[in-house]
């Protein structure tokens, strides 16, 4: 089954100074999309091609087989990144995500500085998540490349994407800048959702 990039859930002039419509149009529109493309031609008429993303993910890392690992995990990170956000986000997150964060990083003003310096701190490209693990407990993980949550039976929270390509065009080269306006957008509902 050929993988298909999907729609972003909103526009792309919402996000002010944080992502623009070029920054969207190239993020979305060229580097998830070629990921996509890759994907399906290292699929087509091999054991892959009739499994889920998440399917193909596993096999692929069990199997180290990098050409469909890459692109198949950036596929997922990439879908699930642009959910992490919304137009009218940020703020701090409520209900149970909220228990849980205050539980596991004491407030929520110590998550976000942890979770800000993970995001900042990853060497090279790659990505910052916060994920659950098996005992219900969050925890903060750095990714290179296409890592994922998914090859670590950890179940993806929320994340951002710190791949220069992430940020280049609306920030050039601070990440740290891009990281900040990433607050002012991240939708906690779909935060939460995933619990
Ligand atoms: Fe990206």
């Amino acid at each position: 089954m050929a993988f298909e990039l999907p729609e972003l859930p909103y526009g792309k002039n919402e996000f002010g100074a944080f992502i623009s419509a070029e920054g969207f149009d190239y993020h979305h529109g060229k580097h998830h999309a070629a990921y996509i493309n890759n994907l399906n031609k290292a699929i087509v008429g091999n054991s892959f091609e009739t499994l889920s993303l998440e399917e193909i993910v596993k096999k692929s890392n069990k199997e180290s087989n990098l050409p469909v690992f890459n692109n198949a995990a950036q596929h997922w990170n990439h879908s699930f990144f642009w959910k992490c956000m919304r137009p009218g986000g940020g703020g701090e997150p409520t209900g149970e995500l909220k228990k849980l964060i205050e539980r596991d990083f004491g407030t929520f003003d110590a998550f976000k500085t942890e979770f800000s310096t993970a995001a900042t701190t990853v060497f090279g490209s790659g990505w910052a998540f916060l994920a659950m693990d098996g005992n219900e407990k969050l925890k903060i993980v750095k990714y290179s490349n296409a890592g994922t949550p998914l090859i670590d039976d950890l179940k993806g929270i929320m994340t951002i994407d710190v791949w220069e390509h992430a940020y280049y065009i609306d920030h050039r080269n601070a990440r740290p800048n891009f990281i900040e306006s990433f607050w002012k957008f991240v939708n906690w509902d779909f935060a939460n959702n995933n619990l």
